[in-house]
Parts: C-alpha cells; sequence; structure tokens
C-alpha cells in the first residue's frame, strides 16, 4: 500500500537516498476545471492570547471592526510597537489544547483527517501559482489523523534570509516598518468591544494606541477539501456586528489587509497575485469579508475597500487574471491530500517540503518513532483516556 519509494534529499553538500515520496505541481492544468466539492468551514472552538500572549480557552481578545480613518500614517508608533518574540517554537500546542476542551465538551474525538494551522493550508493550496514561497513542515499520524506544524527552525532561516537580501538595498522605509503598517491598520480599524460600547473618544484616538501583535483571536473550524476533513486553527482579524447564537451559523468575519495603492498595470498584477492569498486565507476559515487598507508609498492610509471573498475567484476570472485560478488551487489541495493521507501511513515524524522555484513536494520521514514535538504528553494521554 505504501506510496513510498527512495527519493534523493539534499542536505547541505550531501545528497542522502532515504524512503520518501514526491507530489508533482507541475503542470498545473491537470488540476483545472470544475472545482472539488468544499465544505462550509463551521467555527466547533476558540481561544485567544491575550496582550502578554498567554493563552485562554475564551474569545477575550475578539475585536469588532470599526472604518478607520483616512490619512493615517501607519508609520506613527512604531517605536513603541509591543512586538511578539516569534523565536519559540510554539508548535500546535494552543490548537491541540483547543481541540482536547472541545472533545471533553462533546464527549468524543474530532472527525478531522489533518488538523493544522490554517497558514499551512494556505502555503499548499497557493503552491501551484507560487513558486517562491518554499516551505517545511512536520507531520505525524496519530489515530488516523495527521497533525501538520511550521517547521520552525526553516521559517526562522527563512526570515533571516529575507532580511539579509534586504538589507543590501535601498529603500525608503525598512522591512520591519512596513511589517508594522499592517498591525498598525488593525489597531486603527478594530475596537476592543461593540460600538455601542466605546466612547467617541476612545474611537477617536485609537492613532494613540500602542500596537502588539501579542494579543490574537483564533477560531478552530471544521472544514473539507475534496475527500479530506479538516481542523483548522487560524487568526481572524474583527467581527462586524457579533456571533450568532445558533452554533454553526455563518459568522460576518472581517479580514484586515493593507496593499499599496495601484498606480498602474504593474502594482494592478501585483495587487491581483496578492488577491490569491486574500482569497486562500480567507476562504479556508470562511471570512466572508476582507478590509483592504490601500496605503501610499509613504504608508499613508489613502483609500478603503471592502472586498466579498466568495466574489474574488470570479472577478479574477473575468478580468482575465492569467496569474491564478481558484478552482486549480482546490483541485491541487484535494489531491495533495488525499496523495498525503496515502503517504503518511505509518508511525513517526515526517517532513513536508517544497523547496524554493520546485516543481514537486516532497515528503520524507525524520524521525522513525514517535510524534516528536508535534504532539503534547497532555494531548497523547487525553486521547488514550478518551
Ligand atoms: P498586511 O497583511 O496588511 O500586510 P494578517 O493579514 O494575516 O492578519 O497579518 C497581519 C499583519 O501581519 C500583516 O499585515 C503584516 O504586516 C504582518 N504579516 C503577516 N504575515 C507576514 C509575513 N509572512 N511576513 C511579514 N509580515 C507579515
Ligand atoms: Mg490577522
Ligand atoms: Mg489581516
Amino acid at each position: 500500500r505504501s506510496a513510498l519509494s527512495y527519493i534523493n534529499v539534499k542536505r547541505s553538500t550531501r545528497t542522502l537516498s532515504i524512503m520518501g515520496a514526491s507530489f508533482k505541481i507541475q503542470p498545473v492544468n491537470r488540476f483545472g476545471g470544475e472545482s472539488e466539492a468544499v465544505k462550509r468551514p463551521k467555527e466547533i472552538a476558540c481561544f485567544s492570547y491575550d496582550d502578554k500572549h498567554e493563552f485562554h480557552l475564551d474569545d477575550r481578545s475578539l475585536q469588532w471592526y470599526y472604518p478607520a480613518e483616512l490619512g493615517a500614517d501607519l508609520s506613527k508608533g512604531f517605536e513603541q510597537f509591543d512586538k511578539h518574540d516569534d523565536s519559540k517554537d510554539e508548535h500546535i500546542d494552543s490548537l491541540l489544547k483547543t481541540i482536547m476542551a472541545h472533545e471533553e465538551e462533546e464527549g468524543k474525538k474530532i472527525d478531522a483527517n489533518v488538523v493544522t494551522w490554517r497558514g499551512m493550508m494556505t502555503k499548499i493550496m497557493s503552491a501551484p501559482f507560487d513558486d517562491r514561497d518554499g516551505f517545511e513542515m512536520n507531520a505525524t499520524l496519530y489515530q488516523d489523523c495527521i497533525f501538520i506544524e511550521e517547521n520552525h527552525a526553516h521559517k526562522q532561516a527563512k526570515q533571516l534570509e529575507q532580511q539579509r537580501t534586504q538589507q543590501g538595498r535601498q529603500q525608503p522605509f525598512s522591512p520591519d516598518v512596513m511589517t508594522y503598517w499592517g498591525y498598525k491598520f488593525e489597531t486603527l480599524s478594530c475596537l476592543p468591544r461593540p460600538w455601542g460600547e466605546v466612547t467617541r473618544d476612545f474611537i477617536e484616538h485609537r492613532d494613540n494606541e500602542i500596537v502588539s501583535n501579542k494579543a490574537q483571536y483564533c477560531s478552530v473550524v471544521r472544514t473539507g477539501i475534496g475527500k479530506t476533513t479538516l481542523c483548522l486553527g487560524g487568526e481572524v482579524d474583527a467581527i462586524w456586528d457579533s456571533k450568532p447564537t445558533h452554533k454553526g451559523a455563518p459568522i460576518n468575519w472581517i479580514e484586515l489587509k493593507t496593499s499599496v495603492e495601484i498606480r498602474d498595470d504593474r502594482s494592478m498584477q501585483n495587487f491581483e497575485r496578492k488577491l490569491m492569498k486574500f482569497w486562500i486565507q480567507s476562504f479556508l476559515l470562511g471570512v466572508p469579508k476582507i478590509i483592504v487598507g490601500f496605503r501610499s508609498q509613504q504608508g499613508i492610509l489613502t483609500k478603503l475597500e471592502e472586498i466579498q471573498t466568495a466574489q474574488i475567484p470570479e472577478t479574477a476570472a473575468k478580468r482575465g487574471v492569467r496569474s491564478w485560478n481558484a478552482n486549480t488551487c482546490i483541485n491541487f489541495a484535494s489531491a495533495f491530500l488525499e496523495w498525503l493521507r496515502n503517504t503518511i501511513d505509518d508511525e513517526g515524524v515526517w517532513r513536508i517540503q517544497r523547496r524554493h522555484r520546485s516543481g514537486i513536494i516532497e515528503v520524507f520521514k525524520v524521525e522513525e518513532v514517535g510524534h516528536g514535538s508535534i504532539l503534547t504528553d497532555e494531548f497523547i494521554n487525553w486521547r488514550i483516556k478518551l
């Protein structure tokens, strides 16, 4: 049954022959045509990180959307930025804790075939049209479910590499400042409570708030692509109104994004490419609306645009966008996930890897037994008991 054979894996200067398999991304036209069935994502649980990035099994960090004032300088307050230290590997611990609590409440295991962060699925789904975004993930099979985390060492190495290449360039704003713009826009667009429960004064003085990326509200959803049922966790930026009382009903989530103003064909094409990532990210969690804050080259907020997530693929197709196609993303993900479930069929820790500009995704074992650091003892013990 095993789909494995020997593949050559380059590790630094050596080439090792190890048990593994690879999935061809190219040619992508074999994933075209009608889209495979997808399930509407439903929130099954949520959790929050507070402003110290401490975990809580509740929705305390949920924020409400309230439009930002145009003309704001997104660089303002950069020196005070309360930035989360992402050097520590957080694995999928928070997701596991939330799943455990949910299972305890329900009295049974979740039925997902794959559990991971939304960000990992975004990388997989965009793989047919983005060959610059190489990735490395670790995966382990436990009780008929594949748990996938990002390989933290690879992520950090990639960040360092990016910093090094950026340093050589002459840019008016450093990459750190430009990253700050995204978080500043969130602070300018959100309220900690619904609109009726905050003062006018608070709304008007959001520009003076200290920006932090430590607090997060994360939604955990059950969704499906093709034959695979997924449990995904991911950050949601804000809500439009309030959560419906009926469990499983669609929620009016808001995704906030910044982007440089469109001035010519080139920036138009760049934006169309970015829309693919916006769409995938929001599609996976069932976020219906994206608010794009357009900014000048200097980081001044100049325009707001509301985009319906569900409309993005259609609009792109009508405009004749050739850089990506939504059905292909879905069908690719569906085929890849099915293949992955046939490939990761044994204990141990597996690497899922796509190299920069590579046309294949490689999957091979990196640890013969156990679950590495992907699963916590707490989670394993919980499942043994259940
Ligand atoms: P923008 O997306 O407006 O640039 P998210 O949009 O996923 O909610 O993320 C919020 C902000 O985090 C982003 O705002 C960006 O500033 C920063 N960010 C997220 N992912 C990033 C990445 N891979 N590299 C650099 N910055 C990132
Ligand atoms: Mg976010
Ligand atoms: Mg956002």
